[in-house]
């Protein structure tokens, strides 16, 4: 029988005992449906058998992935075009990106492995996601970072996680070699992508979007800077695939910053420049495997210049509601161009990730929105009323 106790909590007589218990419908439904109501504790724990852990293994998570896959309404329908497009909004992940997918394993095996310490050279995303789990973790996180080219809730972020942030005044790639060129004289692993795990941890987006649509896109668009995230979105439609969880693969179409699009002048490129500065890169590191998902998925690479990415980025918020980051918003940019050319058909589904939350660049945002500044008024009923009216 269920009954009330004086504190409101409802209680359970069970073999002679009082059992505390969820309310009665809640406890009722979780009886019926069992597994499905349970806490999500993260993507290790979801894709448990697709990943590298065992049942020894200390996970440590902080609930990232199960982002959600929204469908654009309002874009699709001013261009006109009939195509469906999905954005996986990955801003949502614990520290606002994709990167804590990757994290929580890098971490997970970092620490299995007895190591101290973790070192990364970062944009300002992963350095957060570093510092974040490695928090989580009891370990030490170390920081490359360029001096001045990293968002400022990025910086935020990594210094209120209370990692050792190191500045330098070189950009991305340099931080990258001298990252593993220190890793082979201190006791630190590197969690950036060139770490398989981060690779495997990020391949769970895929799993995600089939698990949802039940099939995977026609064109799967993403931003790409150290290339880690096609190599990873690849990997994971391809593996379901292989499985015969999907029967289809999608192309895998990657953009890049005009000014940082290595991809695109087939060649590495010495000082890459670029407002979004998450992919301010010359000299991707997932070089060889980008390029084999680029052509095992009859996918391709393009740019798109800084203009376009904060027009998409724009769009984005005013039209949908999805506030991202300058660079994710290179996905959207790209797809657009390519839906434009036809490159793109009508009919097609198409998946954009989102890789960042626009938060995390209120510079940008601010600069975005120069021409609609906050109206100031005097703290009146009649001043408000004529705000309002005027503005309708
Ligand atoms: N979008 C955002 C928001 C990023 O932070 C990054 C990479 C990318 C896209 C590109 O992904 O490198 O896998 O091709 N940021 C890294 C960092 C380099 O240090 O945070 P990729």
């Amino acid at each position: 029988m269920i009954a009330q106790n004086s504190q409101k909590c409802f209680q359970l007589a069970k073999n002679h005992k009082t059992v505390k218990i969820p309310h009665p419908k809640i406890y009722i439904l979780k009886l019926f449906i069992g597994k499905k109501m349970k806490r999500y504790t993260g993507l290790i724990e979801n894709y448990r058998s697709r990943l590298p852990v065992s049942e020894t293994t200390r996970i440590i998570s902080l609930g990232e992935g199960n982002t959600p896959l929204i469908e654009l309404h309002n874009i699709p329908r001013m261009i006109g075009k009939d195509i469906k497009i999905y954005v996986k909004f990955e801003g949502l992940n614990p520290t606002g990106s994709f990167k804590d997918r990757g994290m929580t394993l890098a971490v997970t095996k970092a620490v299995e492995a007895g190591s101290q310490a973790i070192i990364c050279a970062s944009t300002g995303n992963t350095s957060a996601a570093a510092a974040a789990y490695a928090v989580r973790a009891g370990i030490q996180a170390f920081v490359l970072i360029p001096e001045g080219k990293i968002a400022l809730g990025k910086l935020a972020q990594t210094l209120m996680y209370g990692a050792k942030i190191i500045q330098i005044n070189g950009n991305f790639d340099r931080g990258m070699a001298l990252v593993k060129e220190v890793a082979d004289l201190a006791p630190v692993t590197i969690v950036n992508s060139i770490n398989p795990f981060r690779i495997e941890g990020q391949k769970t987006a895929a799993f995600e979007i089939v698990d949802e649509l039940g099939f995977a896109p026609d064109f799967h668009c993403l931003p790409v800077g150290n290339a880690g995230n096609i190599t990873a979105y690849w990997k994971g439609y391809d593996e379901y695939a292989t499985d015969r969880v999907c029967g289809n693969r999608p192309a895998m179409c990657g953009y890049q910053a005009a000014g940082a699009a290595p991809f695109v002048e087939g060649a590495m490129i010495d000082n890459p420049e670029t407002i979004a500065t998450a992919i301010r890169i010359g000299h991707p590191q997932s070089w060889d495997l980008a390029w084999n998902a680029q052509k095992q998925s009859g996918g391709w690479f393009d740019k798109c210049s800084d203009e376009k990415i904060l027009a998409a980025q724009k769009m984005l918020s005013q039209f949908e509601g999805v506030f991202c980051e300058p660079a994710s918003a290179a996905s959207l940019a790209g797809a657009l161009n390519d839906i434009h050319t036809g490159k793109i058909p009508d009919g097609s589904t198409i998946v954009c990730t989102l890789t960042g939350n626009g938060i995390k660049d209120p510079e940008i945002a601010m600069m975005q929105c120069a021409d609609s500044k906050p109206v100031t008024i005097e703290a009146s009923l009649d001043a408000v009323k004529k705000a309002i009216l005027d503005n309708f």
